[in-house]
Protein backbone atom coordinates (compact mmCIF):
# COMPACT_ATOMS: atom_id res chain seq x y z
CA UNK A 1 0.00 0.00 0.00
CA UNK A 2 3.03 2.58 1.06
CA UNK A 3 4.82 1.86 -2.21
CA UNK A 4 2.03 1.70 -4.27
CA UNK A 5 0.95 5.72 -2.68
CA UNK A 6 4.68 6.69 -3.03
CA UNK A 7 4.47 5.42 -6.82
CA UNK A 8 1.71 7.36 -7.27
CA UNK A 9 2.99 10.52 -5.62
CA UNK A 10 6.10 10.44 -7.66
CA UNK A 11 3.94 10.21 -10.68
CA UNK A 12 2.35 12.93 -9.90
CA UNK A 13 4.89 15.14 -9.17
CA UNK A 14 6.53 14.30 -12.78
CA UNK A 15 7.57 17.85 -14.25
CA UNK A 16 7.14 16.98 -17.54
CA UNK A 17 3.31 16.92 -17.32
CA UNK A 18 0.91 19.74 -17.82
CA UNK A 19 -1.90 17.64 -16.72
CA UNK A 20 -2.18 14.54 -14.87
CA UNK A 21 -5.89 13.08 -14.56
CA UNK A 22 -7.21 10.25 -12.67
CA UNK A 23 -10.31 8.18 -12.95
CA UNK A 24 -12.16 11.54 -14.02
CA UNK A 25 -15.99 11.49 -14.96
CA UNK A 26 -18.42 13.86 -16.06
CA UNK A 27 -21.79 13.22 -15.47
CA UNK A 28 -24.59 15.89 -16.59
CA UNK A 29 -27.88 15.64 -15.33
CA UNK A 30 -30.66 16.25 -17.66
CA UNK A 31 -34.06 16.35 -16.44
CA UNK A 32 -34.55 13.08 -14.61
CA UNK A 33 -31.67 11.76 -17.09
CA UNK A 34 -28.19 11.29 -16.70
CA UNK A 35 -25.32 11.78 -19.20
CA UNK A 36 -22.35 10.48 -18.06
CA UNK A 37 -19.96 12.43 -21.19
CA UNK A 38 -16.68 10.74 -19.61
CA UNK A 39 -16.34 7.70 -17.86
CA UNK A 40 -13.33 7.12 -15.63
CA UNK A 41 -10.82 8.84 -17.97
CA UNK A 42 -6.83 8.68 -17.07
CA UNK A 43 -4.72 10.44 -18.77
CA UNK A 44 -1.51 12.88 -18.52
CA UNK A 45 -0.26 15.73 -20.88
CA UNK A 46 3.54 16.77 -21.89
CA UNK A 47 4.30 19.89 -20.93
CA UNK A 48 5.22 21.33 -25.20
CA UNK A 49 3.15 18.33 -26.41
CA UNK A 50 0.93 19.08 -29.60
CA UNK A 51 -2.15 16.43 -28.48
CA UNK A 52 -4.99 15.67 -31.22
CA UNK A 53 -8.93 14.78 -29.59
CA UNK A 54 -10.23 12.88 -31.89
CA UNK A 55 -13.97 10.76 -31.63
CA UNK A 56 -17.34 10.77 -32.84
CA UNK A 57 -19.83 13.60 -32.22
CA UNK A 58 -20.66 12.97 -28.62
CA UNK A 59 -17.60 11.16 -27.83
CA UNK A 60 -17.18 13.62 -24.57
CA UNK A 61 -14.34 15.87 -26.71
CA UNK A 62 -15.68 19.32 -25.80
CA UNK A 63 -16.33 17.54 -22.31
CA UNK A 64 -12.76 16.94 -21.99
CA UNK A 65 -11.57 20.39 -23.09
CA UNK A 66 -13.59 22.36 -21.10
CA UNK A 67 -12.39 20.38 -17.79
CA UNK A 68 -8.97 21.04 -18.95
CA UNK A 69 -9.67 24.39 -19.66
CA UNK A 70 -11.15 24.90 -15.65
CA UNK A 71 -14.47 26.15 -17.37
CA UNK A 72 -16.32 23.45 -15.96
CA UNK A 73 -15.48 20.63 -12.87
CA UNK A 74 -15.36 17.35 -13.11
CA UNK A 75 -17.84 15.04 -11.27
CA UNK A 76 -15.65 12.47 -10.20
CA UNK A 77 -11.74 11.87 -10.17
CA UNK A 78 -8.43 14.28 -10.05
CA UNK A 79 -7.00 17.03 -12.43
CA UNK A 80 -3.74 18.11 -11.87
CA UNK A 81 -2.68 21.04 -13.80
CA UNK A 82 1.17 22.43 -12.93
CA UNK A 83 0.94 22.24 -9.06
CA UNK A 84 -2.95 22.62 -8.73
CA UNK A 85 -5.48 20.29 -8.44
CA UNK A 86 -8.00 22.16 -10.36
CA UNK A 87 -11.09 19.67 -9.10
CA UNK A 88 -10.24 21.22 -5.90
CA UNK A 89 -9.15 24.74 -6.53
CA UNK A 90 -11.48 27.66 -5.78
CA UNK A 91 -13.62 30.02 -8.43
CA UNK A 92 -11.31 32.56 -8.02
CA UNK A 93 -8.11 30.58 -8.44
CA UNK A 94 -9.62 28.75 -11.62
CA UNK A 95 -10.55 32.40 -12.74
CA UNK A 96 -6.62 33.05 -12.40
CA UNK A 97 -5.75 29.90 -14.02
CA UNK A 98 -7.86 30.51 -17.11
CA UNK A 99 -6.84 34.11 -17.07
CA UNK A 100 -2.57 33.71 -17.32
CA UNK A 101 -1.96 29.90 -18.07
CA UNK A 102 -4.47 29.03 -20.72
CA UNK A 103 -5.60 30.69 -23.75
CA UNK A 104 -8.65 29.42 -25.80
CA UNK A 105 -9.53 29.07 -29.46
CA UNK A 106 -13.29 27.89 -30.80
CA UNK A 107 -15.05 27.07 -33.76
CA UNK A 108 -17.47 30.49 -34.01
CA UNK A 109 -14.04 32.37 -33.55
CA UNK A 110 -16.00 34.24 -30.85
CA UNK A 111 -14.99 37.42 -31.01
CA UNK A 112 -16.80 40.41 -30.20
CA UNK A 113 -18.48 42.10 -33.06
CA UNK A 114 -18.20 45.70 -31.85
CA UNK A 115 -14.31 45.63 -31.37
CA UNK A 116 -11.80 45.56 -34.51
CA UNK A 117 -9.13 43.27 -34.46
CA UNK A 118 -6.07 44.87 -32.11
CA UNK A 119 -9.10 45.70 -29.81
CA UNK A 120 -10.40 42.43 -29.27
CA UNK A 121 -6.80 41.07 -28.45
CA UNK A 122 -6.24 44.15 -26.21
CA UNK A 123 -9.39 42.90 -24.11
CA UNK A 124 -7.91 39.67 -22.94
CA UNK A 125 -4.97 41.56 -21.38
CA UNK A 126 -7.47 43.18 -19.26
CA UNK A 127 -7.67 40.58 -16.26
CA UNK A 128 -3.59 40.85 -15.87
CA UNK A 129 -1.80 44.24 -14.51
CA UNK A 130 -0.91 45.76 -17.19
CA UNK A 131 -0.89 49.56 -19.05
CA UNK A 132 -3.01 50.51 -21.55
CA UNK A 133 0.11 51.09 -23.84
CA UNK A 134 1.52 47.60 -23.22
CA UNK A 135 -1.64 46.11 -24.29
CA UNK A 136 -1.44 47.95 -27.55
CA UNK A 137 2.04 47.06 -28.17
CA UNK A 138 1.55 43.75 -27.30
CA UNK A 139 -1.75 43.17 -29.28
CA UNK A 140 -0.04 44.95 -32.17
CA UNK A 141 3.09 42.17 -32.26
CA UNK A 142 0.86 39.53 -32.01
CA UNK A 143 -1.17 40.34 -35.08
CA UNK A 144 2.12 40.75 -37.02
CA UNK A 145 3.14 37.42 -35.68
CA UNK A 146 -0.11 35.62 -37.76
CA UNK A 147 0.04 37.54 -40.37
CA UNK A 148 -2.32 40.97 -39.77
CA UNK A 149 -0.31 43.64 -40.07
CA UNK A 150 -2.07 45.11 -42.05
CA UNK A 151 -5.78 44.18 -40.48
CA UNK A 152 -5.63 45.71 -37.30
CA UNK A 153 -8.69 48.19 -37.73
CA UNK A 154 -10.55 45.82 -38.97
CA UNK A 155 -13.97 44.75 -37.08
CA UNK A 156 -14.60 41.41 -37.59
CA UNK A 157 -17.54 41.31 -40.11
CA UNK A 158 -14.67 42.86 -41.97
CA UNK A 159 -12.60 39.69 -41.96
CA UNK A 160 -12.21 36.33 -43.30
CA UNK A 161 -13.04 32.92 -41.46
CA UNK A 162 -9.48 32.33 -41.61
CA UNK A 163 -8.55 36.18 -40.50
CA UNK A 164 -11.20 36.53 -37.59
CA UNK A 165 -9.57 32.93 -36.32
CA UNK A 166 -6.44 34.15 -36.71
CA UNK A 167 -7.01 36.84 -34.50
CA UNK A 168 -8.80 34.56 -32.05
CA UNK A 169 -4.90 32.74 -32.24
CA UNK A 170 -3.80 36.09 -31.39
CA UNK A 171 -5.98 36.65 -28.56
CA UNK A 172 -5.42 33.30 -26.70
CA UNK A 173 -1.51 33.74 -26.74
CA UNK A 174 -2.15 37.73 -25.32
CA UNK A 175 -1.11 36.65 -21.52
CA UNK A 176 1.69 33.91 -23.01
CA UNK A 177 -0.14 30.88 -22.02
CA UNK A 178 1.03 27.46 -21.28
CA UNK A 179 -1.55 25.82 -23.26
CA UNK A 180 -3.44 26.69 -25.84
CA UNK A 181 -6.94 24.96 -25.92
CA UNK A 182 -8.55 24.77 -29.37
CA UNK A 183 -12.60 23.01 -30.00
CA UNK A 184 -12.62 22.35 -33.88
CA UNK A 185 -10.47 25.71 -34.13
CA UNK A 186 -10.47 24.89 -37.96
CA UNK A 187 -14.49 23.65 -38.26
CA UNK A 188 -15.62 26.14 -39.98
CA UNK A 189 -12.74 26.93 -42.31
CA UNK A 190 -12.18 25.43 -45.97
CA UNK A 191 -9.16 23.15 -46.26
CA UNK A 192 -6.84 25.67 -47.58
CA UNK A 193 -7.43 27.96 -44.63
CA UNK A 194 -7.54 25.42 -42.14
CA UNK A 195 -4.03 24.08 -43.23
CA UNK A 196 -2.81 28.01 -42.88
CA UNK A 197 -4.62 28.17 -39.36
CA UNK A 198 -3.12 24.78 -38.39
CA UNK A 199 0.69 26.03 -39.71
CA UNK A 200 0.77 29.16 -37.94
CA UNK A 201 0.09 27.10 -34.75
CA UNK A 202 2.82 24.14 -35.48
CA UNK A 203 4.95 27.37 -35.83
CA UNK A 204 4.40 28.86 -33.16
CA UNK A 205 5.33 25.81 -30.92
CA UNK A 206 8.17 25.60 -32.97
CA UNK A 207 9.27 29.42 -31.80
CA UNK A 208 7.92 28.53 -28.24
CA UNK A 209 8.42 23.96 -27.33
CA UNK A 210 7.21 25.08 -23.55
CA UNK A 211 3.82 25.87 -25.15
CA UNK A 212 1.29 22.58 -24.89
CA UNK A 213 -1.38 22.88 -27.51
CA UNK A 214 -4.74 20.58 -27.25
CA UNK A 215 -6.97 20.31 -30.26
CA UNK A 216 -10.14 18.68 -30.38
CA UNK A 217 -10.76 18.05 -34.55
CA UNK A 218 -13.16 16.14 -36.54
CA UNK A 219 -10.26 17.05 -39.55
CA UNK A 220 -7.59 14.16 -40.11
CA UNK A 221 -5.56 17.08 -41.60
CA UNK A 222 -5.41 18.36 -38.42
CA UNK A 223 -4.79 15.71 -36.13
CA UNK A 224 -1.50 15.15 -38.51
CA UNK A 225 0.24 17.92 -36.81
CA UNK A 226 -0.50 16.14 -33.32
CA UNK A 227 2.49 14.46 -32.11
CA UNK A 228 0.01 12.43 -29.77
CA UNK A 229 -3.36 11.65 -30.62
CA UNK A 230 -6.27 10.78 -27.81
CA UNK A 231 -9.07 9.04 -29.35
CA UNK A 232 -12.40 8.98 -27.50
CA UNK A 233 -15.42 6.94 -28.03
CA UNK A 234 -18.64 6.82 -25.69
CA UNK A 235 -16.59 8.85 -23.02
CA UNK A 236 -13.75 6.70 -22.46
CA UNK A 237 -10.49 6.57 -24.32
CA UNK A 238 -10.41 4.51 -27.28
CA UNK A 239 -6.98 1.92 -27.51
N1 LIG B 1 -24.36 20.85 -20.84
C1 LIG B 1 -24.76 19.61 -21.15
N2 LIG B 1 -25.88 19.09 -20.61
C2 LIG B 1 -26.26 17.82 -20.88
N3 LIG B 1 -25.60 17.00 -21.71
C3 LIG B 1 -24.48 17.47 -22.28
C4 LIG B 1 -24.02 18.80 -22.04
N4 LIG B 1 -22.87 18.99 -22.76
C5 LIG B 1 -22.66 17.83 -23.42
N5 LIG B 1 -23.61 16.93 -23.13
C6 LIG B 1 -23.67 15.52 -23.62
O1 LIG B 1 -22.46 14.90 -23.27
C7 LIG B 1 -22.00 14.04 -24.33
C8 LIG B 1 -20.62 14.49 -24.79
O2 LIG B 1 -20.76 15.76 -25.44
P1 LIG B 1 -19.53 16.57 -26.02
O3 LIG B 1 -20.05 17.90 -26.41
O4 LIG B 1 -18.41 16.52 -25.05
O5 LIG B 1 -19.15 15.69 -27.30
P2 LIG B 1 -18.14 16.02 -28.49
O6 LIG B 1 -17.24 14.85 -28.63
O7 LIG B 1 -17.51 17.35 -28.28
O8 LIG B 1 -19.13 16.07 -29.75
P3 LIG B 1 -19.02 16.97 -31.09
O9 LIG B 1 -18.01 16.29 -31.96
O10 LIG B 1 -20.40 16.86 -31.66
O11 LIG B 1 -18.66 18.35 -30.71
C9 LIG B 1 -23.08 14.11 -25.39
O12 LIG B 1 -23.96 13.03 -25.18
C10 LIG B 1 -23.78 15.43 -25.12
O13 LIG B 1 -25.11 15.40 -25.56
MG1 LIG C 1 -17.58 19.14 -29.31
Amino acid sequence: MTIISEINESHNQDESLVYSLKQVSKTYKLGSNNVNALKKVSLDIKKGDFVSLEGPSGSGKSTLLQLLGALDSPTEGSIKFNESYLDKATSNVLTDIRARKLGFIFQQFNLIPTLNAIENVMIAMVPIKSTKQFRLKRAQELLEKVGLGERMNHLPSKLSGGEQQRVAIARALANSPEVLIGDEPTGNLDSETSAQVMELLGNLQKENSEVTIILATHNPEVSEYANTKIKLRSGQLAS
